[in-house]
Order: C-alpha cells, then structure tokens, then sequence
C-alpha cells in the first residue's frame, strides 16, 4: 500500500486526489455523479448543459473504434433550469462539483454559469467546442476573441472558479490558452476531442448520423499530451489534462506535460469505475517510488532542462 496521500488544491478546489469524471461521460444525474464520487474520483464534471432543453442527434451517436471511440451526441440536455434540481441535490457531495456549460452565444454562457453557481456548482467548465449559430461547421472556441468574450462574460458573473476547456481542433492551441487566461480563467482543461470520423465500406456511407464527430480515447493521448505541454509553455493557470487517459502511467505523464490534475472519460466504458482508484493508487505508488511527496512536485517536470 503506497502511502503518499494525493490531496491536492488546483484553481482553489480542494480534492481528494488529482482525478476528475470528464464531462459528458456519466454526468447526467445526480444519482449516477455520486456513484462516480464514491468511487474515488477527486472532483466531477456534469454533462454540458445549455440555456435551454436541447435534443441530441439521431443515432448512431456513438460508435466504438480500435482505437478509441467516435461521437456526435450533440449536446443533448434538459436545460439549466430543470438541471438546477440535480445540482442542488448534490450539495451534500464530498467532492467538487463542476458543472460543464455551453452556449451559443457569451451572454448563453455567462447566463447559464450563473444559474449553475446559484445552485451550488462549485466551479464552472466552459465547453467551448459549441457549434457557432451562424458560421458553417466552425465551432466557437477556435476563435481566440471569442474565446476571451465567453471567458470575461462568465467571470462577470460568476465568483467561482472557472476552467476553459478547449478544442484541439486548432492551429495553434496556446493562443486559445492565452485568450482564455488573459480573460481570467482560473484552469484549462485541454483537451475536447479530436475531429473525426468513420464510414461503412458496405454502404458507402458515413456512420455517425451527424457524418462527422469527435474522437476519444486512447488514439488521442498524444495529441492531448502535447496540447498539456504547449499550453504549460504559454500560460500560468492550472492546467486539467484529458484525452486517453487509461492507467496511471498516462495521469502521471499528463502530469510531468504540466497537468495539476486529470479527467477521465472513455476509459470508464471500457474499465469501469474502479478505474479512479486504481489510478490514483498507481500514481501514489509512483511517488513513493520515486521520493516525491505531493503530486504537486511532479507537474511539470518535463520541462526541466
Ligand atoms: C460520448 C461522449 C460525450 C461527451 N460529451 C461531452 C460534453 O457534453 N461536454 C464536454 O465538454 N465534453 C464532452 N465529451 C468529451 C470528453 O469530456 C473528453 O474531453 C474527451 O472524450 C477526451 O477524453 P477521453 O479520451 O478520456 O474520453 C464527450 C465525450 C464522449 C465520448
């Protein structure tokens, strides 16, 4: 039994340990995001959730891959103000509450941060890979003045931490790192999935019913790791590492890229809910190995000459 303990502060969030539920991936109700608490997750992050009620698409939704697995859900959700109900039920929650929001449009973001804050969420994601109104296919978080628009609108009306999660789906991802905290984000998660898709030979047709969708798991690990790296470089805000996480081995490397903490996300469907704790007991087993005693010690690391 590794005995270094792995409490942790990051962007004033006290955890249990440096491991999150990433959004989307069970976090619809209250019921089940207590599950994934008691299971050993160090904070969790509800599903996004807009202004309004919101249908998904029609399926197929999501299809597993060898690699990893490919969605287009389209941001169903029953809207802040029915989900209000589930974030107060989870007052009482031993860990951090973060509620992911989206919006159409900064003021939608703003709006619906607040009212999630009203109801107890103890900080705020941004998912800022949300479909613009108006432009064909481009999503608004690729844009760095939206991206600092979003961003200084919620922090006007929120006074809980707020995290900027971005898209890999960029040229050059630190400028959204940038924007996101010169507007005063208090972390960045990075990353949301990748863009992607798959077709049957058969049908000659794309699967997704959406045709294109978001890539996740293990395929995308790299990608994420390198965005962890890049960001770490150009900001000095905590950084949330997500995108293929399976063992511990992957948290600790996030980790030396300058992560402070991690999400989990497709891994679950393939492993499970024991996997938080099975991370975190590699990653404590890790620091002991190597003499370190805080997970703190080690974020970064990797970029030490
Ligand atoms: C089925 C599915 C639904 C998702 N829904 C959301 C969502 O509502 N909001 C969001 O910010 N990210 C969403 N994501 C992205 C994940 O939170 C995560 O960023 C991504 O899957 C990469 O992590 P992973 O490889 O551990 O899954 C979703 C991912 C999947 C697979």
């Amino acid at each position: 039994m590794a005995t270094v303990n792995l409490r942790t502060q990051v962007a004033g969030l006290d955890m249990p340990n440096p491991t999150m539920l990433a959004s989307g991936i069970l976090g619809t109700t209250a019921e089940v995001l207590r599950g994934v608490a008691d299971s050993g997750a160090g904070a969790v992050v509800t599903k996004s959730v807009g202004l309004k009620p919101k249908e998904g698409y029609p399926n197929p939704t999501v299809i597993q891959l060898e690699c990893g697995f490919l969605n287009a859900v389209g941001l169903p959700n029953p809207g802040i103000h029915k989900f209000m109900e589930e974030i107060r039920s989870l007052r009482d929650l031993k860990v951090p509450l973060i509620v992911s929001v989206f919006g159409f449009s900064p003021k939608e973001y703003a709006e619906t941060a607040r009212l999630a804050v009203e109801a107890g969420a103890r900080a705020v994601e941004l998912n800022l890979s949300c479909p613009h109104v108006k432009g064909a296919g481009a999503e608004i978080g690729q844009d760095p003045e939206i991206v600092k628009l979003i961003v200084k609108a919620v922090k006007d009306q929120v006074d809980k931490p707020v995290f900027a999660k971005l898209t890999p789906n960029t040229s050059n991802i630190s400028d959204l790192a940038r924007a996101a905290a010169s507007a005063g984000a208090d972390a960045i998660t990075a990353i949301n999935t990748v863009k992607a898709m798959a077709i049957n030979v058969e049908t000659f047709k794309p699967i997704l019913a959406n045709k294109l969708g978001g890539l996740s798991g293990a395929a995308i690990k790299p990608i994420a790791l390198r965005c962890v790296y890049e960001i770490y470089e150009a900001v000095n805000v905590p950084i949330i590492g997500c995108g293929g996480i399976r063992d511990w081995r992957d948290a600790v490397e996030f980790m030396l890229a300058g992560a402070s903490a991690i999400q989990i996300g497709s891994a679950i469907a393939l492993e499970g809910l024991s996997i938080f704790k099975r991370i975190c007991e590699g990653i404590s087993e890790f620091l002991e190995r190597k003499g370190f005693r805080s997970v703190n010690e080690i974020v970064g690391l990797a970029h030490k000459e």
